[in-house]
């Protein structure tokens, strides 16, 4: 028996105790965005800490103005050596009431013959990093040793933007030295298909208020005379798009490419039509870029979203009020050469200039990052897509993904690496959505994909 086969035997012989591990987990409730679940993600990364200890890494916490990085070192001297890198923290769980079983108590359900886990953060992005360390667990079980030199970086704030991230990357530049990224926080093409994805979409994010009168107001009293905020923002807001779905901020389209007619062929031949995609999620017209294929509109164009908006009265029954304030959060997904501080100055002046003089308006603006474009072609992603193929018994597509994932920029930036993004989630794993899971085969195959991946790039 080669050490491979050993490592893929012992995974599989330890599913169930890799479960209850990836249980452990996901029982903590390590929200990042909301400071309620400050001590949730704290434990999250000291459960993690003490998990990577235990398998022989040098493992410790690293503290930032925010939630504290998990860093655990393996090194191979002489080796090949990866630095992996994943998130612990997890996004909110509202709306609470369309659980079927509270988002931080896991459980197994088997669904139209499928095993499912069942969970916050299951699938984004707990159970994908377990994979890997799974993955860590079995080689040094079957063989002592991992294949080649181990790096882990999960950070607890990339769903809310990874801000401390870039500055610690900078700073522990000569420890994160490697010859690869590896990320697991992606999807599979379809059930049973695995994927590489190549690129991802940038993310601007701004949140707007516009303030009117200096109080709510009696609408029977003030109404017809007084300015309504929540008319001002809705009417900025439905100017964003034209009537072709295209975003109408000017310079909006600069630095966005066109995808080669080759790649556009190939994507008409993995006909992911409208409504394979949409009639999962109760929608049959796309709403995108009208001469757009759906798979451009989700990987390759740009966007513009409304995440959230409200003001004035939203409680039971009828009040009559003209709101003092209207608020909406929203973002834009970038491609291509698109510059994040560009769009957001233009974004501003769009929102100013349609704001009456006596309003006035704020902006609170998070952090950007731009579009990533991977290599189609490096020894490491050949390997990558053998190992991918010998498990799963198909060969991978390369895909875009719509995400974003911001670290993979400053990789490349600071540490000058390219990423390969290998993820065994599904499209109908719902994250950041009520009732989130993870498929058990991704979570076992994933690990067995990830054995494979290590040894492929230790030959
Ligand atoms: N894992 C996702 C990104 C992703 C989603 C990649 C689907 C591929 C397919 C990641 O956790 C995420 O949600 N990112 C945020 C980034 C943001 C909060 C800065 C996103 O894309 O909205
Ligand atoms: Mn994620
Ligand atoms: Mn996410």
């Amino acid at each position: 028996m080669s050490d491979l086969d050993r490592a893929l035997a012992a995974a599989d012989d330890g599913l169930d105790k890799s479960l209850e591990r990836l249980f452990g987990l996901l029982k903590i409730p390590s929200i990042s965005t909301d400071p309620a679940y400050r001590n949730g993600c704290r434990e999250a990364a000291d459960w993690l800490k003490r998990d990577l200890a235990a398998l022989g890494f040098a493992a410790e916490l690293r503290e930032t103005p925010g939630h504290p990085i998990v860093l655990a070192k393996q090194p191979k001297p002489g080796g090949l050596n990866v630095l992996f890198y994943g998130h612990y923290d997890v996004q909110p769980v509202d709306p609470l009431d369309k659980w079927e079983t509270p988002p931080f108590e896991p459980r197994i359900a088997e669904v139209a013959g499928r095993k499912i886990i069942l969970g916050r953060g299951a699938s984004d992005d707990k159970g994908q990093v377990m994979t890997f360390i799974e993955a860590c667990r079995a080689w040094k079980a079957a063989t002592g040793d991992l294949p080649v030199g181990v790096t882990l970086l999960i950070e607890g704030e990339e769903e809310s933007g990874s801000v401390n991230l870039p500055p610690f990357i900078e700073d522990a530049k000569a420890e994160l030295r490697a010859d690869v990224a590896l990320v697991c926080d992606t999807t599979m093409w379809a059930e049973g298909k695995p994927a590489i994805t190549s690129s991802l979409r940038g993310l601007i994010y701004e949140e707007v208020t516009v303030k009117a009168a200096n109080r709510d107001l009696h609408s029977g009293m003030y109404g017809g005379a007084a300015r309504n905020p929540l008319h001002v923002l809705s009417a900025i807001v439905a100017a964003l798009h034209d009537d072709d779905g295209r975003v109408t901020l000017p310079g909006f389209y600069d630095g966005v490419g066109e995808t080669p007619e080759d790649v556009r062929e190939q994507w008409r031949g993995l006909g992911l039509d409208a409504d394979a995609f949409l009639s999962p999620i109760g929608l049959s017209q796309p709403a995108g870029e009208r001469d757009r294929m759906v798979i451009e509109q989700i990987q390759s164009r740009p966007t513009c979203d409304v995440n959230g908006m409200w003001g004035g009265y939203i409680g039971a029954g009828a009040k009559t009020v003209i709101p003092a304030e209207a608020h909406a959060k929203i973002s834009f997904r970038l491609v291509g050469d698109q510059d994040p501080a560009a769009i957001r100055r233009a974004f501003r002046a769009f929102v100013r200039a349609r704001t009456p003089d006596d309003c006035s308006v704020d902006f609170i603006g998070h952090k950007g990052s731009r579009a990533i474009q991977l290599p189609f072609d490096s020894p490491a992603l050949v390997k990558t897509r053998a190992a991918l193929e010998a498990e799963w018994g198909v060969a991978p597509v390369t895909i875009g993904s719509g995400g974003s994932i911001p670290v993979v920029g400053d990789f490349k930036r600071v540490l000058g690496l390219d990423t390969l993004l290998v993820g065994f989630a599904l499209d109908d794993d719902r994250i950041h959505s009520p009732n989130e899971k993870y498929d058990l085969e991704s979570f076992r195959k994933g690990a067995r994909s990830w054995i494979r991946i290590l040894a492929a790039l230790a030959a």
